[in-house]
């Protein structure tokens, strides 16, 4: 894909963000078989269905702009699963282990909001405003997701703080 104008760089990002929610609807239950903790399990499913929506909206995106959707992978995904499966390696316990895949969740999410923070703006500069919903809706779930990780991560990480302790 040659790169010149604002609307290759785009469709570029478009293709990159493809990318990133297709790899996330698999890792996302991946992740959710992964933890014991019954709170982080449901956020990870939950976020999953809503990472499947994500994939259609950008589908829809596409068609808006008369494309066949195409993936460009994105490496920041793939260093994280990379990440990911090396932490494993050092067999960290089940509420070290639920932490870290919540910490990279959250990573993933503000991945996301920075993407959609630039299609966003992108699509109203170049006149695509038909897509502009379809990013905003995905938008406020990767906002909702990243709110509750960190609930989640904050109280599993209190839990966890005060057992070490022997409180
Ligand atoms: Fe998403
Ligand atoms: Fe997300």
């Amino acid at each position: 894909m040659a790169i010149q104008h604002p609307q290759d760089l785009f469709l570029l990002q478009l293709a990159e963000m493809y990318d990133i929610e297709q790899k996330l609807a698999q890792v996302l239950p991946e992740l959710a078989r992964e933890t014991q903790d019954p709170q982080a399990r449901q956020a990870f499913l939950e976020h999953e269905q809503e990472t499947r929506q994500h994939v259609l909206n950008i589908q829809q995106c596409f068609q808006i702009l008369g494309r066949q959707p195409v993936a460009m992978e994105n490496h920041a995904v793939k260093g994280l699963k990379q990440d990911h499966d090396t932490f494993i390696q050092q067999h960290p316990p089940q509420d070290i282990l639920t932490l870290f895949d919540l910490s990279a969740g959250s990573q993933s999410e503000y991945l996301e909001m920075a993407y959609y923070q630039s299609l966003i703006d992108a699509a109203n500069t170049l006149g695509y405003q038909q897509c502009v919903p379809l990013f905003q809706q995905n938008l406020q779930q990767e906002m909702a997701a990243a709110q509750k990780l960190a609930t989640i991560s904050h109280q599993l990480s209190m839990k966890s703080a005060q057992s070490a302790h022997g409180v």
